[in-house]
């Protein structure tokens, strides 16, 4: 039986958070907004809509100042230092006739000055309010250099690990997505845009990107329309619930029509379904690429296209200020829908507070950017961001002061750089951030016996635009000689040693844009290094730092202990120091599920299951040659405290459909340390107008236990987590049905029990 819910009703309900603080919604605001629309000429307006690169990664570009002198600019992209900042600022403020600031926007992702842990990491910690604080703190070094734009929260789905921008988000899961989407809004944005800690947010990239054919970044995704309302807006829509005030479009097609130029996405879905009212930006040069696309048949056709799908602004490309106004006098646009697209940008510089304060304060911003205060936050970040993977006979936590020599081995052990990653901004000083080799050394002192070696060196075979962009330097390859040597003097510095810390992973541009993977193995000879090591018969700890999930499935049965650290920042090594030697206890939880081979990919855990189930008769995999199951589940993280989750209990059963459905569990801590760990709850949907998924995640908890502790988790499953997209009725439905429940510690969690829902 189904039980049908108005389509834009139940999306709104069913997806919604807080309420929406829309840049154009008070009505102060909007006289302030159509006075001065009302003032300005038709080419001042189009100048709104054009966002002008501050470095010139596009060949062509303009000159910013002469961009901005011809009011052909309202927003900078990629400038982020305070002198800088103010110099174009001035030309925006005393050499143009009606004096609109400009917004300065640069891609903030995991911190501005101060690095945090990468956002697929701050994911693993399933935790909103330390998400939150953590992008509270970048939004604040941001806004004291000038920068009110960001570009994030990045918020595409990603279920394939060879795409490299998995690093950037969330994962795989829309239920985590969306918590992640709206702890990352409420940090940047806060309460009160024209307050000094905060910026604008933008949800990117509008939508689908996460899916690009073979995980190759910028190739093409074709998603069914049940995945994009099920899996791919979740997070968008909470997004827009939190109230972000600006959407990017995205590089890739979807489903053969680009992002940006698909008035789908951008029309009927935000505008329309969703009534978002703030502004639309284009990826960079995305609109003069509809022309790359074979969409477009130029340039003027490209900013056309962009611009009715409902893109206002035009990051970089340049196709506005050279097309718009010819299409406008040529009656193919509307001066009215150039006003619709320019309300919300200077709305958002009224609510910036711009308008009243268009500089930096340069001296505030020393004492602001990178201050030590923000130190602890981003090595508790660190801490709760690694997932502890395995840890078999209970190698960790180490013992401190056990006079025991600790070899610290591995091309990543004692490199600054590759503890960050993408977007730790353009001059990236690593002079404060703090290595695994430096981080066990400030905790076991001076006297304590550590020792390094690399062991082997690990470099990209293609480079991309970005190593050059963000000054990396090239490494230079050891000789065969050498890389002999080098690789023999670790494996001794092993043999010698009581213990090993091995440290392995991807340097710092392995992942991110334009750093897809068709491999998942470990880059380099490090695969190799840590069979040689693990050889000597001397324990190893090993500590990954990557972007995405790696190729472990040998380490998974001979290594003892494995730490997913992740690229976790400037205090990484502190944090994961701790870890190592328990005075932190790990409670990161995995945001993705983890393949045991390349082949396996895409891999989620809410799959459909079709025919031949898996286990019937017998057969337990799809492949006949390995196991089709993760080597790590989609949730899976261990702990040093011992958690058992029992006594499931359905308040009651059936429930009429749209009564919520009240849960509770329990978890104990039996071990002898206090920890977290995070309760989730999965359900099943066994019949109805759709197929769906085994198991979707829709609650969790974060739960802080003392040893010996226990406590009830309570969950309650409304409309929201219930409903469903409908491929077969177009639209969201709630079925009366019968549904499985689980809750436990990972995806698959055996604690069952069972209700039903009632038309
Ligand atoms: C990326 C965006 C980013 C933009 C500006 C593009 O290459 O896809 O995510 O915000 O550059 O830096």
């Amino acid at each position: 039986m189904k039980y049908f819910i108005a389509g834009i009703a139940l999306s709104a309900a069913c997806l919604a958070g807080t309420a929406q603080a829309q840049p154009a919604g008070s009505a102060a605001l909007k006289t302030k907004v159509d006075a001065l629309l009302g003032r300005m000429t038709l080419e001042e307006k189009v100048g709104q809509l054009a966002q002008i690169g501050g470095v010139a990664f596009i060949p062509g570009s303009p000159n910013p100042e002469d961009a901005i002198r011809k009011g052909q600019a309202g927003s900078i992209l990629w400038i982020s230092k305070p002198a800088d900042i103010n110099r174009l600022q001035k030309v925006a403020m005393e050499e143009t006739r009606l004096r609109i600031p400009l917004i300065f926007g640069l891609d903030v992702i995991h911190g501005f000055k101060t690095v945090f842990p990468m956002p697929l990491a701050l994911a693993a910690s399933w935790d909103g309010s330390l998400i939150q604080r953590v992008h509270g703190v970048a939004a604040r070094e941001a806004r004291a250099a000038g920068i009110t734009w960001t570009f994030a929260p990045m918020l595409d789905i990603a279920r394939d690990p060879r795409w490299g921008r998995m690093i950037e988000g969330a994962g795989e899961d829309p239920f985590l997505g969306a918590m992640v989407a709206r702890a990352q809004v409420r940090g940047f944005q806060g309460d009160d845009l024209s307050s000094p800690d905060h910026i604008l947010a933008c949800a990117k990239h509008f939508a689908g990107y996460g899916a690009a054919d073979g995980g190759r970044d910028y190739d093409s995704s074709y998603i069914s329309d049940s995945e994009l309302w099920n899996v791919y807006f979740p997070p968008f829509r909470a997004a827009l619930d939190a109230g972000v005030s600006t959407f990017m479009s995205a590089y890739m097609d979807l489903n053969d029509v680009p992002a940006t130029g698909n008035s789908f996405l951008l029309q009927d879905v935000l505008r329309k379904t969703w009534k978002f009212q703030g502004f639309v930006v284009s990826d960079a040069n995305s609109i003069g690429d509809l022309v790359t696309h074979g969409f477009a048949r130029d340039r003027s056709d490209a900013a056309f296209r962009a611009f009715t799908a409902g893109v206002d602004m035009d990051m970089a490309s340049g196709t506005y200020n050279e097309n718009l106004l010819t299409l406008i006098k040529a009656g193919r646009i509307t001066e009215a829908q150039v006003d619709s697209a320019v309300r919300p940008i200077l709305a958002a510089k009224f609510q910036l507070g711009l308008f009243e304060h268009p500089y930096v304060d340069e001296a505030r911003s020393k004492t602001i950017i990178g201050a030590p205060e923000y130190l602890p936050l981003a090595r508790e970040a660190a801490q709760r961001t690694a997932v502890l993977l395995r840890n078999e006979g209970g190698l960790l936590p180490l013992a401190k002061g056990s006079g025991k020599t600790i070899a610290v081995i591995g091309p990543l052990a004692d490199s600054r750089r590759d503890m960050l990653t993408m977007w730790s901004g353009f001059d990236v000083d690593t002079s404060t951030t703090v290595t695994v080799l430096q981080g066990i050394r400030n905790k076991l002192g001076a006297n304590a016996r550590v020792e390094h070696a690399a062991g082997v060196q690990i470099a990209k075979q293609y480079r991309s635009m970005f190593e050059d962009l963000l000054g990396m330097k090239k490494v230079d390859p050891w000789t065969e000689a050498q890389a002999g040597q080098e690789f023999s003097k670790a494996v001794d510095l092993a043999r010698r040693s009581d213990l090993v810390v091995l440290v392995l992973g991807e340097a710092a541009l392995m992942s991110g844009e334009l750093a897809s993977q068709a491999s998942l193995d470990l880059p380099g000879k490090q695969q190799e290094l840590m069979e040689a090591i693990a050889a000597t018969g001397k324990p190893v700890a090993l500590v990954l730092i990557n972007g995405r999930p790696l190729n472990i499935t040998w380490a998974s049965s001979h290594i003892p202990a494995i730490l997913e650290a992740w690229h976790p920042g400037n205090e990484g090594g502190n944090g994961i120091a701790d870890l190592l030697f328990g005075d932190a206890n790990p409670g990161g939880k995995l945001p993705i599920t983890w393949p045991r081979n390349v082949g396996q990919l895409p891999l989620y855990y809410a799959h459909n299951l079709t025919h031949q189930p898996e286990n019937a008769r017998g057969f337990t995999s799809r492949y006949w040659d390995q196991s089709g199951a993760p080597l790590y589940p989609f949730g899976h993280g261990l702990s040093y405290a011992k958690f058992a989750v029992s006594n499931l209990k359905v308040a009651k059963s059936p429930v009429k459909a749209g009564s919520p459905v009240e849960i509770s569990a329990e978890i104990e801590n039996s071990g002898s340390v206090a920890g977290t760990e995070v309760v989730q709850l999965y359900i099943h949907q066994r019949a109805g107008g759709a197929s769906r998924p085994v198991r979707e995640l829709k609650g969790f908890e974060k739960v802080a236990l003392k040893a010996g502790e226990k406590k009830t988790v309570r969950f309650s499953l409304g409309k929201s987590e219930l409903s469903y997209w409908s491929s077969a009725s177009k639209d969201w439905v709630l079925d009366a049905e019968s549904f499985d429940v689980w809750v436990g510690q990972d995806a698959s969690a055996a604690l069952h029990a069972e209700f039903s829902i009632q038309p």
